[in-house]
């Protein structure tokens, strides 16, 4: 089915950051091993998997408003020095996608495309209320206990 144009760079806009979301995913749950944080390994890794089922989503949509996904570029992919920073950059990069996904449901909104709003939905709730809130999370934990407690915890 033909698409709007509009609509196909807004999708191709989101995958650019999917993409950066499961490179900066990919390289810190490697780096959490090598530190022997097990827990957060864990987790990154599943966040990946996440990422990349959405850029799946996304590259099923382009393709079927028959567009051309664009799979070179990517939003900056930024890496933490330390646990902090990394859980930091995670969560601003989580940001950023929300952002960006509210843009393009109100784009589909206005040009009456409720089946790629529908699409988008899903992506937003596991980016606001799954990766966002637990970064969050992880944060606010830092602060209540102590980096040493917190970074034991994950061993
Ligand atoms: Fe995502
Ligand atoms: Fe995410």
């Amino acid at each position: 089915m033909k698409g709007n144009s509009e609509i196909i760079d807004a999708l191709n806009g989101l995958l650019a950051a999917e993409l950066a979301a499961m490179d900066q995913y990919f390289i810190h749950a490697e780096m959490y091993a090598d530190m022997g944080l097990n827990k957060l390994h864990e987790r990154i890794a599943h966040e990946f998997d996440d990422e990349k089922g959405h850029a799946k989503q996304l590259i099923e949509r382009i393709l079927f408003l028959e567009g051309k996904p664009d799979i070179h570029t990517r939003t900056p992919v930024r890496i933490g020095q330390d646990v902090e920073e990394m859980l930091t950059n995670d969560l601003q990069l989580e940001y950023e996608v929300g952002d960006a996904l509210k843009a393009a449901i109100a784009l589909c909104e206005r040009e009456r495309d409720f089946q790629t709003r529908t699409v988008l939905m899903p992506l937003l709730t596991d980016t606001e209320q799954d990766h966002a809130y637990w970064l969050e999370q992880q944060l606010r934990l830092i602060k209540l206990v102590g980096r040493e407690n917190y970074l034991t915890a994950q061993m």
